[in-house]
Order: C-alpha cells, then sequence, then structure tokens
C-alpha cells in the first residue's frame, strides 16, 4: 500500500515538474523554442552574477564597507524583460560569491528607479548621520514614465536616498529631486566620486551624448561645473552610465583622470559598447590628454570590444591600503537583451575587474583583467606545454577537464603573420570560435554556429572583431567560460572582448587551428560553483 502511494505520488510530481519545466521553456512570445536539449539552470552562470529570478540590466551603487562588496542593480522583480525600474542589491565577501539581499530602492509616485551609484559618506558630509555609522548615500535618476508619455523633456530628474545600516535600507531623500531637469530627455546615471585633491564630491550625469560634471560639499546641493563631449569619441546614440575616477600611471607616480563613457547604440561592434578617455581635471573641468586630442568616432579606447560588457562601473570605498580599481559591467547588449532565451532569469554580470591604467611613449591604456580573487575558486586543474597545433587540433576533451566553467590560459610565442583559431564545442553542434589573425592584427569571435542564436537577428549574425593593441612578439590569451559566457583577456588585458552564447549542449572540447603553430603553458583551471 505503502510502495503504491509513493509510486501514485512521484507520478503527480513528474508530471507536477514537466509542467512547470514547460512553462519554464516558454518564450515572451508566448511560443515553446523547439529546441532546448539545455535549461534555464544549464545556462545559467556558475560563477558569476546572476538575480534568483527575473529581470536585470546595469550593475548600480557599487561600494564597499567592513568588508562587504555591495553590488545593486536595475531589476524588475515581476518580470523577465525590462520593466519599471528597482534597485535590486546582492552583497559578497570577494565579487565573486554572491548573496542577493532584499530589494533596496522601490519605485514611488516620482517614477522608477534608474541607475545611479552609492557613497559611504565617512564624514557625513551629508549630516545624515547619526553618529553611529556612517551614512551610505545613494543617488540615482527617477524616470517618470508619466511624463515620458506625455511627450514631456524633463521627465528624467536626479535624487538621493541615504542608509544608516550599511546598505540594506534606505529612506529616500525629502528634498528629492536634488538636480531638476533642463529639459534634456535623456538626462541620467549619477555616477560620485570623492575628489581629495579638490575637497570636493564630484558627480558625472549622462546627458544626450555628453557627460556633465557636478560638484558639492554635502552630497544634497549640486552644482553644474563643466560639460564634456562634444564631437569627442564615439557618438552613434545616447551616451550612458559615466564613471570618473583617478588613476595613477602604471609604475610611474603621474595621475590622470579617466572617463568611462557607455553609449547605446554606437558600441564598437554595434549596440551597446563603453569607451573611455584619459585627461586631467581642475575640480571643474575635464580636459582630455593632448595624445588623444584628435579622437573622432573611430579609436581604440574601447573598456571591452565585445559586444557584451555595457554600463560598468568601478566600487567606491576601496580601502587605500587595497588601492585597486574594481570594475564590473552587465553581460549583455540592449540589441538583444530582452530576448536572450533564458526565462526564469535573464542576464548575468561581467566578472569583477581591476583596471590598470599604462602609458606606452605618449599614449595611455586601459587594461582589465579578472580580480585575483576568482584565482580561489580553482577546484581543479590540468596544464599542458608544447602543443603542436598543425591543421585542426584537439587540445584538451571532457574527459580531461570540465571546461564549461573555466579559466583557460595560454601563450603562443614568436607570432608569425598567419591565422590562430580556437573552438570551443560540445558533444552537439555548438561551436563558438575565437582568434587572432597576425597578418591584420585583429581579434575576433565568431558566435554563428554556437547554439540558439535566432531569437534576435542581431546575435551572433556578425564576426566580432577587435584590434591587437599591443605590439609583443607572444600573445597570451585568458579565456574565462562560464556556461553562456566567454570573457576574452588577450595580452594581459590589454584588448578585452566579452560575448554571451547559448550552446544547446555543454560545452566539451577545447581545439585549434592553423598553419602550424605551438601553444606553450595551457592551463585549464576549472572554476567553482
Ligand atoms: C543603461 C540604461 C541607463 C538607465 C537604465 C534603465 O543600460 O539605459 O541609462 O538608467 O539602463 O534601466
Amino acid at each position: 500500500m505503502k510502495n503504491k502511494f509513493i509510486f501514485l505520488f512521484s507520478c503527480f510530481l513528474s508530471v507536477m515538474l514537466l509542467f512547470s519545466c514547460k512553462d519554464n521553456n516558454k518564450q515572451s512570445n508566448g511560443k515553446t523554442p523547439e529546441i532546448t536539449a539545455q535549461s534555464d539552470t544549464d545556462f545559467r552562470p556558475a560563477f558569476h552574477f546572476t538575480p534568483e529570478e527575473n529581470w536585470m540590466n546595469d550593475p548600480n551603487g557599487m561600494f564597499f564597507l567592513n568588508g562587504t562588496y555591495h553590488l545593486f542593480f536595475q531589476h524588475y522583480p515581476e518580470g523577465n524583460t525590462w520593466g519599471p525600474m528597482h534597485w535590486g542589491h546582492a552583497t559578497s565577501k570577494d565579487m565573486i560569491s554572491w548573496e542577493e539581499q532584499p530589494i533596496a530602492l522601490e519605485p514611488d509616485e516620482q517614477g522608477y528607479i534608474f541607475s545611479g551609484s552609492a557613497v559611504v559618506d565617512t564624514e557625513n558630509t551629508s549630516g545624515f548621520g547619526n553618529g553611529e555609522t556612517a551614512p551610505v548615500i545613494a543617488m540615482f535618476t527617477y524616470h517618470d514614465p508619466k511624463g515620458e508619455e506625455e511627450g514631456q523633456d524633463d521627465f528624467q530628474t536626479q535624487a538621493i536616498a541615504y542608509s544608516l545600516d550599511e546598505g540594506k535600507t534606505f529612506t529616500k531623500y525629502k528634498g528629492n529631486p536634488v538636480i531638476e531637469n533642463p529639459g534634456i530627455r535623456d538626462f541620467r546615471d549619477p555616477k560620485i566620486t570623492r575628489d581629495e585633491v579638490h575637497n570636493q564630491w564630484v558627480m558625472v550625469l549622462s546627458a544626450d551624448d555628453q557627460t556633465m560634471f557636478y560638484t558639492s560639499q554635502n552630497l544634497k546641493d549640486w552644482e553644474l561645473a563643466s560639460e564634456f563631449g562634444r564631437r569627442i569619441g564615439a557618438h552613434g546614440g545616447v551616451w550612458e552610465c559615466p564613471d570618473f575616477i583617478q588613476m595613477k600611471v602604471e609604475g610611474t607616480e603621474e595621475k590622470k583622470w579617466v572617463l568611462i563613457q557607455s553609449l547605446n547604440p554606437g558600441g564598437f561592434n554595434g549596440g551597446s559598447g563603453t569607451q573611455y578617455f584619459v585627461g586631467d581635471f581642475d575640480g571643474k573641468t575635464f580636459t582630455l590628454d593632448e595624445s588623444m586630442s584628435d579622437l573622432g568616432e573611430d579609436h581604440h579606447y574601447w573598456l571591452d570590444f565585445g559586444k557584451d560588457n555595457y554600463a560598468g562601473v568601478t566600487w567606491a570605498n576601496i580601502p587605500q591600503e587595497d588601492g585597486r580599481h574594481l570594475f564590473m559591467g552587465w553581460m549583455s547588449n540592449w540589441q538583444y537583451a530582452n530576448e536572450v532565451p533564458t526565462e526564469t532569469w535573464r542576464s548575468a554580470m561581467t566578472i569583477a575587474r581591476e583596471l590598470k591604467l599604462t602609458k606606452t611613449g605618449e599614449t595611455y591604456q586601459m587594461i582589465s583583467t579578472p580580480v585575483a580573487e576568482l584565482q580561489e575558486y580553482t577546484v581543479e586543474e590540468f596544464t599542458k606545454d608544447n602543443i603542436s597545433v598543425e591543421g585542426e587540433t584537439q587540445i584538451a576533451t571532457s574527459e580531461e577537464i570540465d571546461i564549461s566553467k573555466s579559466v583557460i590560459s595560454f601563450e603562443i610565442e614568436n607570432l608569425k603573420d598567419q591565422e590562430y583559431h580556437f573552438s570551443l564545442t560540445s558533444e552537439g553542434d555548438d561551436i563558438l570560435k575565437f582568434g587572432y589573425d597576425h597578418n591584420t592584427e585583429e581579434f575576433y569571435i565568431d558566435q554563428s554556429q554556437s547554439g540558439l542564436t535566432d531569437f534576435n537577428e542581431n546575435f551572433g549574425n556578425k564576426i566580432s572583431t577587435a584590434p591587437r593593441l599591443s605590439k609583443a612578439s607572444n600573445l597570451k590569451v585568458k579565456a574565462v567560460i562560464d556556461n553562456m559566457s566567454i570573457e576574452l583577456f588577450f595580452d594581459n588585458g590589454e584588448t578585452v572582448m566579452t560575448e554571451i552564447f547559448f550552446p544547446e549542449q555543454r560545452l566539451k572540447n577545447f581545439s585549434a587551428e592553423g598553419e602550424k603553430f605551438q601553444i606553450n603553458d595551457l592551463r585549464i583551471q576549472v572554476i567553482k560553483s
């Protein structure tokens, strides 16, 4: 009797499971995709941040306090496509393992909570402090959907909220908005920086296709100091999500200010992308460095040349003893973000990265690498040296190591004028290709056969390319792979490409192809979930 009951009960459970799985596989247009050998759970990255449920875009309000990294994010908790924006919240001790927290900011009668930043006001310049803990001040854009609908131009304003419990809960300031809209439709994404040199707060804001610089003593009263960007750099779309940081040039005592500026569309490979500008700041005006003075639409100052690293900014309040500039971006592109084939959750963040500024001759360059903390997550390692590649050559297979969640690093010495191709393949037909052509000094990623691609015409329809910026005779490659994403750090992070893809089966093999070359110091690290 008992066995029969268990049998019947498990039948019932299986049927329920079948129904719920089917539901999970439904596309937003109501159709069930034809093939999903992989499901939502299989696509979900193991060591990149994803929201537990539903929609996410830009990282917001990142700050560090008392040993904890905080990440807020554009979030629509009730749906898997973009909707009324909230600030989701997650915390981490190392920027790799994240724990999702209750929602930090919800829309109200003034509008949706668009992107912005947060700082720990250690000196209580804002006066919001209670004398016990340093207040955390978040600054964000109110987006009033009614105003937008009615065709007004001033529906985006800037507001603040403060937290007296280390970012767990926020109280919106009664005097909001703190910056009114002067009549600019795209007027958003305030990012605050502490400017120690001029003893003030500086805030950069995207306005149409320019950056506005504001200054403040108390985080409540803001004064417009200057504007930047007219006819400088790429202007294929609206500028969004700026960041402004002072950086030391590697190996020198020289300091420069860097403006990180996302734009959409107009990215290097189409759609969303993030460019940067190096210069000086006198407390009011940002002046582009002379080496960049004739910067037009086509330039090489992109934080990432791939299609899927957008709206990224840096963490505030990183202690001086640490001194790193830590960055994270949204791993998607507005061309197709709403349609990628995951259902219960949508979008992941990039791996946290360390940014450095280098100078070669007169040229400044931003380099990025995965944060060192990622190393701690290695659970298994595979190494091989002096691998001869001729024609198509198998480098590592699933019998040897699991490449679907891994960091693959290797080196090619004495580059020759030839092509170097690499492939990640599954047991099925999925192939993600990347490589380098030393004749044209160009890298590429080809997603065209990488799995599910037909959910949007802009996905996988074009091979993405990136210039090689290094002149070194050896090529170093580091690929961070996590089920549905590849982040390629070439030449120690001088050229970076990040892209997402949706293989129908788990990635299993790593192979190389070319006329004749050798792979050295191959190291594959499996990263734990
Ligand atoms: C960038 C962006 C921001 C805006 C937010 C809205 O991806 O468009 O400019 O604040 O997303 O979710």
